[in-house]
């Protein structure tokens, strides 16, 4: 048996990267994956990733849905438990870095990264935790940087 047999992970921002290598790694362990993307132009990664996923013997979606838009996490939040039945796990990993002096960043920019690796923290924990602690069981997984330091 492994580790996170019958388990389902929520991974964001996982169509390259980290949050791809996350999700595989916790599907060898077991875990049956939702993982986000957002833009149209990884929808073919994502469909790649998905496939690989369910090679490994366990169920995986790919869902396109933007980490830093509450309503967004809500209509995926509910998709997934919908289709995969509970959350156990959720990776928020959806991220990005437009790194520049003060002096250039734009205010749209400065919006971008903080909707993107802040709120969407909000966003996604808000919408697991209810079915979480309705199961008394759960995993909350934030990814941080330096930069965010
Ligand atoms: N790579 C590093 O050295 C490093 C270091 C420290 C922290 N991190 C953190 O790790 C996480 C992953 O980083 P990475 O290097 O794999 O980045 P990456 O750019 O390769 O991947 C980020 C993923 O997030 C997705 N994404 C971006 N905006 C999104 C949104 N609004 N909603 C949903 N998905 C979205 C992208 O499509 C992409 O698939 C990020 O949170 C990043 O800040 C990375």
């Amino acid at each position: 048996m492994k580790l996170l047999s019958g388990k389902v992970a929520i991974v964001t921002g996982a169509a390259r990267g980290i949050g791809a290598a996350i999700a595989l790694k916790l599907a060898e362990q077991g875990a049956n994956i939702a993982f986000t993307y957002v833009s149209d132009s990884s929808a073919e990664k994502a469909a790649a990733l998905e496939t690989a996923i369910i090679n490994l013997g366990v169920k995986a979606k790919a869902y396109q849905a933007n980490a830093g838009d509450f309503g967004a996490c809500e209509t995926l939040v509910n998709a997934v438990l919908a289709e995969f039945g509970a959350i156990d796990i959720c990776v928020n990993n959806a991220g990005i870095s437009k790194d520049n002096l003060l002096l250039r960043m734009t205010a749209e920019q400065w919006d971008d990264v903080m909707n993107t690796n802040l709120k969407s923290v909000f966003n996604m924990t808000k919408q697991v935790i209810r079915p979480m602690m309705k199961a008394k069981l759960g995993s909350i997984i934030n990814m941080s940087s330096i930069i965010g330091k």
